[in-house]
């Protein structure tokens, strides 16, 4: 039986940055689930998909094939045969991901693929309905969160120390509406599942918050 550690939370909780440590000192894979969702937003942006369109969802997800890979330790999503994990950090992109998640043929298919890989290995999986969806019986599930304020400030530093010109009320506000459609949606909505550790990251440094990790593995 594979290992499988749970991590969801609101986008900029630091999920991914507390998933990647974890995975790498329990010598576990990590996968990053929301670059499954931006990779099928990039077909939806690419093929200008009508998202009033049931049909034309439909036969989109069909056409969809998204896998992952490794290189250096480094998760690479391969959508139709095309590594798009440099476009996946673009705000149109995560946007969309936003959007185009709430669709229960999109929701079923990446559920799918998820969950196939943590029955073949120990895995921690990060997103928003792990532990309450995709891996139901995960044997640790931590719910991740932080203050809206405390997110926008991390993105705000991690934008301009890239260059990047940014307004931090903007980017507050972007995340308030992000956790409000993830938070909001009919199908499996952002939520901490009842058997969920809550940690609030908001004044800890990441090493706290993995720390406080290991200590609910051991
Ligand atoms: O974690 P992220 O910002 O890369 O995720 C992008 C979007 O994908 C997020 O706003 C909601 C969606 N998502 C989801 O619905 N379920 C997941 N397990 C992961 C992400």
């Amino acid at each position: 039986m594979s290992y499988n550690i749970a991590i969801d939370g609101p986008a900029g909780a630091g999920k991914s940055t507390i998933a990647k440590i974890v995975a790498e000192r329990l010598s576990f894979i990590y996968i990053d689930t929301g670059a499954m969702y931006r990779a099928i937003a990039i077909y939806f942006i690419d093929n200008e998909v009508n998202l009033d369109d049931d049909e034309e969802i439909i036969n989109a997800c069909s056409n969809i094939d998204i896998s992952i890979k490794y290189e250096g330790g480094v998760q690479q999503v391969i959508l139709n045969g095309e590594n798009v994990t440099s476009r996946l950090r673009d705000e149109e992109v995560g946007r969309m991901a936003s959007i185009c998640s709430v669709f229960a043929p999109v929701r079923e298919k990446l559920v799918k693929l998820q969950q196939s890989l943590a029955t073949k290995e120990d895995v921690v999986m990060d997103g928003r309905d792990i532990g309450t969806v995709v891996l139901p019986n995960a044997n640790v599930k931590v719910y991740l969160t932080a203050s809206s304020k405390a997110r926008a400030k991390r993105r705000y530093l991690e934008l301009t120390q890239k260059g990047i010109s940014c307004n931090i009320e903007e980017i507050e506000e972007e995340i308030i509406e992000r956790d409000k459609r993830d938070m909001e949606r009919k199908i499996s909505p952002l939520r901490k599942a009842e058997d969920a550790v809550l940690v609030d990251s908001s004044n800890l440094s990441i090493e706290e918050v993995v720390e406080a990790i290991t200590d609910l593995i051991n």
